[in-house]
Order: C-alpha cells, then structure tokens, then sequence
C-alpha cells in the first residue's frame, strides 16, 4: 500500500520525506488555502521533495480551463498529477491529459458508480472521500470495498483506488484490509500510525534493563 500525505505544508513534508515512508503527496485548494502560500510555487517545491505523484488540482470547474490550468501545472515537473473534479467536464479533462501520458488523479468521488466513471476516464487515481461520507452518516470504508471489489472484476481498469478524507488510523487500516492501492493521509494521522502504549512501556524497560547491564554497543 502507497502511503500520500495530504498536505501542502511544505515542512511537514520535508519531515515526511526523511521517514523514507512517503510515496506521494496530495494537494487540493482548500490545504493551498491554508497554507497561505503560492500555489505554483508550493508544488514545485514539493516536486523536488518527492520524487512520487504529487496531486495539484485544477481551480476550473469548466472543459477548456481546466485543460489550460492542467497543462500549466504539468509543465511544473513530471510528477504533477492533475487533480480534476467528477464531473463531465473533469472526466472529459482526465481523457485529455492522459492521452498526453500525464497522471490524472480524478478527485470527490463518493459512489461506486462514480469510480465506474473515473476508471472509463483512464484515471491514474481516483479519490473516494471516506470521512466526508462518515460525517453524513454514511459508512466511508463501504464505498472503498465496493470499488476495490467492481475494480477487481475488470483487469482492464488501471486505475488506483486512492483513499482520501481520512481520519483516523482506523481507515487506513480497514483500507489495507481491502486491498486499497494508495492511502492520502493527513500527517497527524500518519504520526498516530506508529503509536501504540505498549511500544512505549516496552522501550521504556529495554532501554532501562540496558543501562543496568552497563554496556556499550559502540
Ligand atoms: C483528497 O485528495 C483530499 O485532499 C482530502 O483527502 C480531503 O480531505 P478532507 O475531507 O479531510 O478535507
């Protein structure tokens, strides 16, 4: 499984890159919002961070811009991946520039019959928003089973279920479960992967036992 972070916090990303745990990032125009930076500067920075897919989505919600912000974006670096909404127009746009062999990453999926759509488009990715469905009282994980499963029927669909909207270890745990290709994961959530109390009580004692043996490995 493929872990992105979704971020456009160029520092917590340098963080991540060192853990030697990271395959990509995520970004989408809300998280450029928050960063208060450039957008187009953000993501080359990022570029020369991580050498994986890095997602940076399209403003436009119409055929013809989308394309021009698109191609704009993917002249940034080689692995800019085109973030388009799923919608005709993103789709149309996904077509577009994967017929240019850039990676389209086709992002606010929440059905099945929606990732159907996307992987028709020839997505790279597609993006099924898993805690946004939990917040209205609709089970996220279910919709990542039910695509894994339809994907799994159709040996000519190509494209990778990258979950998103996560929020808790949980998901990306129940995602692995179902054979998720990519989890896109805030990075306080990536920190609460490692995190287990009986980790910390075990170290706690190793390192403890070892003093008292009053060696030295180096
Ligand atoms: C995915 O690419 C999105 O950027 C992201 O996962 C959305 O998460 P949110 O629902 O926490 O905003």
């Amino acid at each position: 499984m493929k872990f992105f972070v979704d971020t456009a916090d160029v520092k917590e990303i340098q963080e991540l890159a060192a853990s030697g745990l990271l395959d990509g990032v995520t970004t989408n125009p809300s998280l450029i919002a928050k960063s208060g930076r450039n957008f187009l500067e953000v993501i080359a920075e990022i570029c020369k961070i991580v050498d994986g897919p890095v997602s940076a989505e399209v403003a436009a919600t119409d055929y013809d811009t989308m394309i021009k912000e698109g191609d704009k974006l993917s002249k940034i670096a080689k692995n800019v991946t085109i973030k388009v909404p799923l919608t005709p127009d993103g789709l149309r746009a996904c077509k577009y520039f994967r017929n240019k062999n850039i990676l389209v990453n086709v992002t606010l999926c929440f059905s099945p019959a929606q990732a159907i759509l996307a992987a028709k488009a020839g997505a790279s990715f597609v993006s099924p928003f898993v805690g946004r469905l939990d917040d209205v009282g609709t089970d996220g994980m279910q919709l990542i089973a039910d695509i894994c499963h339809i994907y799994a029927q159709y040996p000519e669909f190509k494209t990778e279920v990258l979950v998103a909207s996560i929020r808790n270890p949980m998901h990306v745990v129940d995602a692995a479960k179902m054979g998720a290709h990519v989890a896109t994961i805030p990075a306080n959530v990536i920190k609460q992967l490692f995190a287990h109390p009986l980790t910390d009580k075990g170290l706690t004692q190793f390192v403890a036992d070892w003093q008292k043996t009053g060696q030295s490995i180096l």
